[in-house]
């Protein structure tokens, strides 16, 4: 049977937007629902307790609005707050992760660089996953210090993150790095700005399309995929709209909620 409910999605922020992005163009007959908890960004350097209970709220609200799958599109919340959201919630979740371990496969110089918020790096789950993989392989792992503050902020504003990029990622290169995992999914819209500062030789590794496939199969899994193509795309934010508004195509509206 399908079901032509919508899939939900939250992030702090604009992040999120680059899986809906993947989730749009490679399902393009499911609706979705995006909250954006922009009131509260940045979660990255939030306690556990308090992302949890925002991780909490947002899931809450997707519910509320009959989501069908829930897709957390944060690293930060999904690995500091999934397990709690899939106990309490009767509702396929999907998280995102700092795509390590192709990383550690692809990796030609035992070295990878990893890129991400404070929460996400000090994660019980983030530090499973790299003891797991990381037999004789050397994991750099950089905290993006105000980079999501900076996008929220400002955009994608050049003049502002392109120092701090620099400053994050030359420690990197000295050691060596050929990886470099992008472990926050606001870090997708950097990745022109990395381009420029990265050597050839370093491959840039996001997840979403990883989230994607994951949630293409579980639909099948769960039978839940939509058969229609009339479709409606909505998104929430909690906080000002001026920012995100940029990162949404002109059609699409944004309005306000509170949590
Ligand atoms: N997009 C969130 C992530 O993937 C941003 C975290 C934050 O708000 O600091 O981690």
């Amino acid at each position: 049977m399908a079901s032509n409910f919508p899939i939900g999605l939250f992030d702090s922020g604009i992040g999120g937007l680059s899986i809906y992005n993947e989730i749009k163009n490679s399902m393009p007959n499911e609706s979705t629902i995006y909250i954006a908890d922009n009131l509260n960004a940045p979660y990255g350097k939030k306690a556990e307790s308090e992302i949890i209970q925002l991780s909490i709220k947002n899931t809450q609200k997707l519910v509320d609005l009959h989501c069908k799958l829930i897709i957390v599109a944060c690293n930060t919340a999904t690995t500091n707050a999934i397990e709690i959201l899939r106990k309490k919630f009767n509702v396929p979740i999907v998280g995102i992760e700092p795509a390590i371990k192709p990383a550690m496969l692809e990796t030609k110089s035992n070295n990878i660089g990893v890129l991400a918020t404070e929460k996400t790096l000090s994660s019980n789950l983030f530090l499973q996953t790299s003891d797991r993989f990381s037999k004789g392989i050397n994991i750099h792992e950089q905290i993006g210090f105000d980079l999501v503050k900076i996008i929220e902020e400002n955009g994608i504003n050049e003049e502002l993150l392109i120092p701090k990029l620099r400053e994050y990622i030359e420690p990197m290169l000295e050691k060596n790095i050929d990886h470099l995992v992008l472990g926050c999914t606001h870090y997708y819209y950097l990745m022109y700005l990395l381009k420029k500062i990265l050597p050839n030789g370093v491959k840039i590794l996001d997840s979403s399309r990883a989230v994607t496939k994951r949630v293409m199969n579980l639909l099948k899994d769960y039978n839940i995929d939509s058969n229609t193509s009339k479709t409606k795309n909505i998104f929430l934010c909690t906080g000002n709209d001026n920012v995100i508004k940029k990162f949404l195509s002109s059609n699409d509206k944004i309005s306000k909620i509170n949590l």
